[in-house]
């Protein structure tokens, strides 16, 4: 049973939270939560990269040959390939060593460096997956804290052409925590994000 979608608005900007695959996600672009490489891997990588075919693997090649591998908390872009999104912004989130090595600020980057680069290109709307809490161990009820205040303070911070950011989780205990993340920060914020 999916959990029901919700959300809430930050500056005219709709923030939804859903459960589902972020490869069938329709938003302008989608965010692959990827490693230095670009050469594709397990998890959320894995399913983009073999639901979007091998244009995207080549257009990562160009990038890494161009200006190197993509340092943590960074993020590029290339096309959709064959998916829905007409691009995917790929982001690369710390690997959990318990909160001591600057893990907090390093996703929280990665969340706002995919949000600019969506915001210079003009997009409308963006899906990220639970960037880190897998492969990279980064515990969920943390990151899905950092996630929510990195998307809010950036849509607060700046207007764009935004209109719509989805945290697309793909299982129900990931999306059960940013759901309580998020009801935990509008009651901290007196109703806000
Ligand atoms: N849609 C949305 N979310 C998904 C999907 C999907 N189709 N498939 C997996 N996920 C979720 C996982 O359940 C997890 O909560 O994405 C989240 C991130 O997990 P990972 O993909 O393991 O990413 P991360 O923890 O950032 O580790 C990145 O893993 O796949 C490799 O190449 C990647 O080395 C990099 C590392």
């Amino acid at each position: 049973m999916k959990g029901q979608a919700v959300g809430a608005t930050i500056n005219q900007v709709r923030l939804r939270i859903i459960q589902g695959d972020i490869t069938q996600q329709d938003t302008d672009a989608i965010v692959n939560a990827a490693n230095s490489s670009l050469m594709g891997g397990g998890g959320v990588d894995g399913v983009i990269h073999r639901a979007g075919g091998p244009a995207i693997l080549e257009e990562c090649k160009q990038i890494v040959a161009r200006q190197g591998r993509l340092a943590t908390g960074k993020a590029v872009m290339t096309s959709g390939g064959n998916l829905k999104a007409r691009y995917v912004i790929h982001t690369v989130g710390p690997i959990w060593h318990g909160g001591s090595r600057g893990e907090e600020e390093l996703l929280a980057s990665a969340y706002r460096e995919s949000l600019k680069l969506a915001a210079e290109n003009h997009l409308g709307s963006i899906s990220f997956p639970s960037i880190s809490t897998g492969a990279y161990g980064y515990p969920l009820d943390k990151a899905s804290r950092v996630a929510i205040r990195a998307v809010s303070h950036f849509l607060r911070e700046k207007g764009t052409c935004l209109r719509e950011v989805v945290l697309v989780l793909f299982e129900a205990h990931a999306f059960k925590a940013y759901t309580e993340a998020l009801n935990e920060i509008i009651k901290v914020n007196n109703g806000k994000v």
